[in-house]
């Protein structure tokens, strides 16, 4: 893990145009603070998703095609806190449908957390969690008897590239079977008044979420990252539907990054690209499903239209 960030901070730094992983925002810091980022007032992709996953848990359960006769597995890509997750799962534990709940996610803490909560608040829920690369997961998957539902929720998605996104469904489809069912959240592509405040927000905190990867490779890579002299950058037009972020040199500067034993030239105002996050609509999304077994079955929004958790199956 340690030498692929290493080797990947160095390829990323070393372009023409730079560029950092966004899957690197999340140490132990950076998962606290996407915390407070789902609950800033300017992020609606988590309450939107949160709606439906409150007010349409019927139909979220009928898209299912589960019956309570036969055993079932919840599998959740990138599962987080899973404050909505747990909607569906109360919802069917009362029901008293019969299936067991595997979440899966990078980070150990994060899984230990849900672990601890669940065992709480939904204390006859059988858990089993995983910790891993959820791409990489995806080959386990195949041999699983058990009907599948995976949950790849919270626009997660967003942060691939399109072409990573087709190979991702691509695998997710080929690593599911003909009952299975995908649960996919989606954030919409809508008007950059509402999207762009997202991601830069007054308070700062997703200022403080990007410039924590300079202070994770301060940390990581004993490098010597001034984060005052760098700024948060958004963007986003409606018309390409994808919010970018960057962190912006506010002088000429070098940074050393003692373990690759090197040093790295920054201009003034020179960019360093850390994510992106794209929005959807039906086409897109078709697009990127066309070469692969799966198709869209329904979809499900909130009540202003901003999100949606598509249902996908076989073809
Ligand atoms: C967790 C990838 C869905 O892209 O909206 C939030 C991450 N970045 N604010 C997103 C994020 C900046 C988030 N995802």
């Amino acid at each position: 893990m340690k030498e692929t960030f290493k080797n990947d901070v160095n390829e990323g730094l070393s372009k023409t145009s730079k560029t950092l992983p966004s899957k690197y925002f999340y140490d132990a810091i950076g998962d606290k603070i996407f915390i407070k980022i789902m609950h800033m007032p300017e992020y609606y992709l988590t309450r939107a998703e949160h709606e439906i996953f409150k007010t349409k848990t019927a139909a979220i359960i009928n898209a299912l095609n589960i019956s309570k006769d036969s055993k079932f597995d919840i599998i959740e890509l990138g599962a987080g806190d899973g404050t909505k997750t747990k909607l569906l799962l109360e919802d069917l534990v009362s029901k008293e449908y019969q299936f067991k709940y595997l979440p899966i996610d990078i980070s150990k803490d994060a899984l230990n957390h849900l672990k601890c909560s669940l065992s709480k608040e939904i204390s006859s829920l059988e858990v089993e969690t995983k910790q891993g690369d959820y791409f990489h997961v995806l080959d386990d998957l195949k041999s699983h008897k058990n009907k599948k539902i995976i949950l790849f929720l919270g626009s997660n998605i967003g942060n691939m590239s399109d072409d990573e996104a087709k190979q991702f469904l691509e695998k997710l489809g080929n690593s599911i079977h003909k009952d299975d069912v995908i649960l996919l959240g989606a954030d919409l592509i809508k008007s950059e008044d509402i999207v762009l405040p997202a991601y830069s927000d007054d308070a700062g905190v997703t200022k403080s979420f990007n410039l924590n990867l300079l202070t994770r490779i301060n940390s990581e890579l004993e490098a010597n990252f001034n984060i005052n002299k760098f700024e948060h950058l958004a963007t986003y037009t409606e018309d390409e539907g994808i919010a970018r972020s960057f962190l912006v040199s506010k002088e000429k500067q070098e940074v050393e990054i003692k373990s690759l034993q090197k040093s790295f030239l920054f201009e003034a105002n020179e960019k360093i690209h850390t994510e992106d996050s794209r929005k959807y609509n039906n086409q897109i999304l078709e697009n990127l499903l066309e070469n692969t077994s799966l198709q869209i079955s329904n979809k499900l929004t909130d009540s202003n239209n901003y999100f949606a958790d598509y249902i996908l199956t076989k073809k």
